[in-house]
């Protein structure tokens, strides 16, 4: 069959549009087809575009022999027009669960616009492998969940727009094709043609160009805008993903903290119809890990972090003692009601701290009178489990999950710990939001295998006024005016306040180690426009990707995205990243000596 042409025919209405007020009119349609049915005299169809799906009905009786054999040829994804009249559905007939469900439209012609090959899975299928799903994304995007994740993000996107031009920013576009920015992760990078052996580097951010626009003048920018990272991906990170990226002049922490507080309001507002309480609560760095093991804490549920160090201080237990000696502490969560784990159960939680580097899982299941079971009862008597027991505010029925190590180590562990034990007891809703603002993070973080201090936020990130002096005395005690805001244990956004006087900026070099030549290398561009009347100012970053997949109540920020990459940075539609033809790479003066082919792992 060959493809009809629409040919001066003209769509009235998207098909989940076509409701009770168009009875007795004649509508045209056009989408794809999402379901045949055919009963003999009678074939439905129902149509889907992006506003969802109606039914069409063509009946042997009431229309031309042509049209009824054009039905009968039509299979799923064959994308129609259809031109018909608007009837009520019998009373028997009405589909509640349908937007259209009271109504049908009786087909008085139809033209295949085109037709489809059986496709490889169906729309409506769960349970499809990712690979194969994301290798036919086209087809993926017709569900209609993830269309209205892409419209939700549109929304989101359009709603910051408006909001932030009405505050007097302007949008302004800058470099893809640049140099390294301070961000810390490692480089997308592309080969200059003109210059062999030369490289651009993909923005992590538009950080540098954001701060020279307020050397400008231009007071406040922002940008819907891709960054490049090569790191790990994981459900929230993605090699190439969006932020909603903002830079002020004259202005300080609290300012862009409550300019972007109204900011999520007012999302929040126009995507979900919800009220969220403004300000959010301050917390600083210290305070998050220490309650919560994080710095991003999930505060929808309370299970904090016990420092029992004290109690247990005089212990003759090897683990908690070296703990100790060495700097360390013994902290634990009290995981409410879960006394009743079986010994698996508990095993499972005990090799999942060993995944954070926890050596292991001290615990201690409260019985009724002051009994335990334990893996403590060689070292503790029963008045010193009380005791502890005590300080967790633990009932019978309850289970005290222990670890001692390095303090890094203790937060990092209990911290996800205590996600995982949420994740197992259901204490989480996503109807429910709860943001914070995580803020006084120390300005460096100490490398153990480098032996040197890095920019926990970026080189360019001011320290706490009272701070200063200490940039010279104990660089690791610095903290800096920086924020980050969280959501439901999820860092949504981040930003800081920046340096602006050169002589803090060469303080902070000499801790991370930055010759003025290494500087002057690296950023040299933006320490010389600082030489020419740089105005106090600070920004903010939110990933767009993870704001959208919190409110759209997905659980990876690929749900959100149109064609994202896989675990192994690769997309799966267009097989990228792939080798180039010699020709290009004798260009471009490089020799490449490790092809590592990917494998393709389809599965048809
Ligand atoms: P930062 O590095 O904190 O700050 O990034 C800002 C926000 O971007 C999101 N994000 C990511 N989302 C998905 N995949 C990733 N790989 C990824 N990495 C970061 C997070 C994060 O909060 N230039 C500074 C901002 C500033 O100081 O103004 C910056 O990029 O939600």
């Amino acid at each position: 069959m060959i493809n009809e042409s629409i040919n001066g025919l003209k769509r009235t209405h998207m098909c989940a549009e076509v409701d009770e007020n168009c009875i007795n009119q004649q509508v045209v349609i056009m989408g794809w087809v999402n379901k045949r049915r055919d009963l003999g005299q009678l074939i439905f169809i129902t149509l889907r575009d992006r506003t969802g799906i109606v039914q069409v009905v063509i009946n042997e009786d009431k229309t031309s022999k042509e049209i009824f054999k054009k039905a009968e040829s039509i299979r799923g994804e064959f994308v129609l027009a259809v031109k018909g009249n608007v009837i009520l559905r019998t009373k028997e007939n009405i589909n509640p669960d349908m937007k259209t469900g009271k109504i049908e439209i009786e087909a008085e012609e139809l033209r295949i616009l085109s037709e489809a090959e059986v496709p490889p899975f169906q729309v409506a299928d769960e349970g499809v492998k990712d690979d194969l799903r994301l290798h036919y994304r086209y087809i993926d995007l017709r569900r209609p969940e993830i269309q209205s994740n892409l419209i939700t993000r549109h929304k989101i996107a359009q709603t910051v727009r408006s909001f932030l031009n009405q505050e007097g920013f302007l949008e302004i576009e800058t470099p893809v094709l640049t140099k390294s920015t301070p961000e810390g992760a490692r480089d997308y990078l592309v080969p200059s043609r003109i210059y062999p052996g030369n490289f651009y580097a993909l923005p992590q951010s538009p950080q540098i160009f954001k701060q020279l626009l307020m050397i400008s003048g231009f007071d406040r920018y922002y940008q819907i805008v891709k960054c490049f990272r090569d790191e790990d991906l994981r459900a929230d990170r993605q090699p190439e993903f969006t932020q909603i990226d903002m830079e002020l002049s004259f202005i300080d922490m609290e300012d862009i903290m409550s300019i972007n507080e109204k900011l999520i309001k007012k999302v929040f507002k126009d995507i979900l119809d919800l009220d969220i309480q403004t300000p959010f609560i301050k917390m600083t760095y210290e305070e998050a890990m220490t309650r919560y093991g994080s710095d991003k804490p999930d505060i929808r549920f309370d299970m904090e972090l016990v420092d029992i160090s004290e109690i247990v201080k005089d212990t003759e237990l090897l683990v908690f003692k070296s703990a100790l000696e060495n700097g360390g502490s013994v902290r634990g969560i009290n995981a409410i009601g879960c006394g009743n784990y079986p010994r698996k159960q508990i095993d499972a939680l005990v090799d999942f701290v060993k995944t954070y580097k926890a050596k292991g899982l001290a615990w201690i299941s409260v019985k009724e009178n002051n009994e335990f079971k334990t893996t403590l009862s060689k070292f503790f008597t029963n008045e010193e489990l009380a005791n502890i027991a005590n300080k967790f505010n633990a009932k019978s029925g309850d289970l005290i999950l222990i670890c001692a190590d390095k303090n890094e180590i203790v937060f990092d562990a209990l911290g996800n710990l205590r996600l995982e034990i949420a994740r197992r007891e259901n204490l989480t809703s996503t109807d429910d939001y709860k943001f914070l603002w995580v803020v006084d993070f120390p300005e460096f973080e100490w490398d153990e295998e480098e032996n040197r201090f890095f920019a926990k936020h970026h080189p360019f990130t001011m320290p706490l006024d009272e701070d200063i002096p200490l940039l010279e005395k104990d660089p690791s005690k610095v903290r800096a005016k920086a924020y980050d805001m969280v959501l439901n244990g999820f860092e949504i956004g981040g930003g800081s306040i920046r340096i602006h006087q050169q002589e803090v900026q060469q303080k902070v070099f000499n801790v991370l180690g930055f010759s003025k030549e290494d500087a002057q290398k690296r950023f040299g561009f933006l320490l010389e426009a600082f030489k020419y009347g740089a105005p106090p100012h600070g920004g903010l970053a939110f990933g767009l990707d993870r704001l959208t997949m919190l409110i759209t109540k997905c659980s990876a920020i690929r749900d959100v995205i149109a064609f994202p990459k896989v675990k192994d940075a690769s997309c799966p539609l267009t097989d990228a990243p792939n080798v180039v033809d010699e020709k290009q790479l004798l260009e471009l003066g490089i020799k490449v000596d490790k092809f590592n082919s990917r494998i393709q792992n389809i599965e048809e």
